[in-house]
């Protein structure tokens, strides 16, 4: 079954399919392909990956990235595939490079998996697989967990970065907070600054009110849990800039530059 949808995707090449591992009783939403060293390495890059990091991969094959991650950077890893033959290939090469101490390889669908303790996913899927897993990854990652993707975009979600490697492409997304709604707040300069936002991933649009003036809100960067605000009276007096931290959908904390 998905030989077909295989066939018509051509960032995967044919000549390295591995069919050995098909099983008739397992349906893969993806086949197994694994991801060249040079691009893990970017990727693992890209994600700045290091030993504070807790790093799923999500249809992890015969467990190279997280292997890799755990060998070169002290990183612990949770692998999900649903072939128990790639879970099996995993945990000897785990043995092999001495990291199974830091590698757990679960045999699992990976939309049945809990992966909020992750802070990077790592992904080589289908776009239509990524576009599904969106939603689960938006609701259990904390905002600031990194998100990369061998080959595959993540739809309407536009990726914060994108490297073009020698015959790949791979993209990176920051989990953003959910920052939409009312806020008001207190300056230092004692007036009330209220904002109304709207969202659609990191890309924040809305109103300011200073003092309960209509006033200008010239920009809204949003990064993980961080929300840069550059807001004025209007376009011509000097901007008022506060950096707001959320979590939980919650202002934890509000700093004025
Ligand atoms: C393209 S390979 C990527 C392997 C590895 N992540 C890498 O980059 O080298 C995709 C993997 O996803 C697994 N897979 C496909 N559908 C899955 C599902 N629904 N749940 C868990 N694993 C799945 C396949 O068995 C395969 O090993």
């Amino acid at each position: 079954m998905f030989r077909e949808e295989f066939n018509n995707i051509d960032s995967f090449s044919t000549d390295i399919l591995d069919d050995y591992s098909q099983q008739s009783s397992i349906v893969l939403d993806v086949p197994f392909v694994p991801t060249d060293e040079h691009v893990v390495e970017a990727m693992l890059n890209l994600a700045d990956v290091g030993p504070q990091d807790v790093l799923y991969d999500l249809g992890s094959g015969d467990g190279r990235v997280l292997i890799t991650a755990a060998r070169d950077r002290d990183t612990r890893g949770v692998g999900v595939d649903l072939d128990p033959l790639r879970i099996a290939d995993a945990m000897e090469s785990a043995a092999w490079s001495h990291v199974e101490y830091l590698v757990d390889f679960i045999e699992d669908d990976i939309f049945n998996v809990d992966f909020s303790e992750a802070t990077v996913v790592f992904l080589y899927l289908f776009q239509s697989v990524n576009v599904q897993l969106r939603p689960y990854i938006l609701s259990q990652l904390r905002p600031g967990s990194r998100v990369v993707s061998h080959a595959f975009d993540m739809g309407d979600w536009k990726a914060d970065d994108c490297l073009k490697l020698s015959g790949a492409t791979i993209y990176k997304w920051i989990v953003p907070a959910q920052v939409a709604g009312v806020w008001e707040w207190a300056g230092p300069d004692g007036k009330l600054y209220r904002v109304e936002l709207k969202q659609k991933y990191q890309r924040i649009t809305g109103s300011a009110w200073l003092d309960g003036k209509k006033a200008h809100l010239k920009s809204a960067k949003l990064c993980g849990g961080r929300l840069d605000l550059e807001l004025g009276e209007d376009t011509i007096t000097p901007l008022n800039r506060f950096t707001l931290n959320f979590s939980d959908k919650k202002i934890r904390s509000i700093i004025a530059k």
